[in-house]
């Protein structure tokens, strides 16, 4: 080869595929036009990541919504009926329709316009659950919900997500009826200085992860509910097993641990 050619081939590679790579990323973050781009990404993978997650925590979900059957709506006219009103906010494609009383009322609240039509093909296996409303919009902005109209609100993976955590539970707390139940599971940061909890960290600082999550920020979630002004809270623990996974994601190795809990207004 020769030599000008070997030149101009280490300066592409050496100079012009960095540059280009790194434009191209600045790009993503920083323009908004990519959102939609982003949402689309998100929706399709996210279903299939979320699949992954749930058969993972299918236990521990069930365990968590146990007891919604023992719920009477607060609302006379839905208690009469022998209905609740359950609000699930960052719904995604559904995976947790399966757990709902049959006779149920449902609203649904999440930003992503892409992820309708997966959960549309879901809800639509649960002609008994009765779909009040689908808002397309953020957890932070509960616009259009009155306060103290519904009996329970979910968020699984959700918190993660959200611009800003103590907005979206200020909101869940308006929403919900005095005494009304709040289900959550979500995964958080690792154990300080853990090489898990060096990952995420690194994951945080560059924004990669995030972009390519929807969002996904790993964070002190414990933290934010415990000083969101709930009555009662019931919350605790637990890690994906390693093992488990590594057959499975590596990717899913970085969101290990969770937080699982009941929260009362
Ligand atoms: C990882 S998915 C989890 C989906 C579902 N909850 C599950 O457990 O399978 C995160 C969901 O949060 C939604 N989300 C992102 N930002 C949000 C926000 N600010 N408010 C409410 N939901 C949000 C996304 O659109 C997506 O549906």
């Amino acid at each position: 080869m020769a030599t000008v050619d070997v030149y101009v081939r280490d300066t592409i590679w050496t100079y012009m595929v960095p540059i280009g790579l790194l434009s191209f990323f600045l790009l993503l973050f920083m323009t908004d036009s990519l959102k939609v781009i982003r949402q689309w990404y998100c929706s399709k993978y996210l279903t299939s990541f979320s699949e992954l997650h749930d058969e993972m925590i299918e236990p521990i979900k069930k365990a968590l919504f146990s007891d919604l059957n023992n719920i009477d709506s607060s609302l006379t006219d839905l208690r009469n009926k022998g209905l609740i009103r359950i609000l699930e906010i960052g719904v995604g494609s559904g995976s947790n329709l399966k757990y709902y009383p049959q006779q149920c009322r449902l609203v649904i609240v999440d930003p992503n316009p892409h992820f309708k039509q997966y959960f549309t093909e879901n809800v639509n296996k649960f002609p008994d659950i009765n779909l009040e409303r689908y808002i397309v919009s953020p957890g932070e902005r509960l616009r259009g919900i009155a306060s103290s109209t519904v009996d329970v609100v979910v968020t699984t993976t959700v918190l993660c997500c959200v611009e800003n955590v103590p907005k979206v539970l200020k909101e869940i707390r308006r929403v919900l009826v005095p005494g009304g139940h709040y289900y959550f599971l979500e995964h958080v940061v690792a154990a300080h200085n853990t090489k898990r909890w060096k990952l995420q960290q690194l994951a945080n600082w560059t924004g990669l992860w995030k972009w390519f999550h929807d969002g996904c920020v790993f964070r002190r979630i414990d933290e934010d509910i415990a000083r969101a002004g709930f009555s009662d809270l019931d919350i605790s623990t637990f890690t994906l097993d390693d093992d488990a996974q590594s057959s499975k994601s590596k990717l899913i190795q970085m969101i290990s641990p969770h937080i699982v809990g009941v929260a009362i207004k």
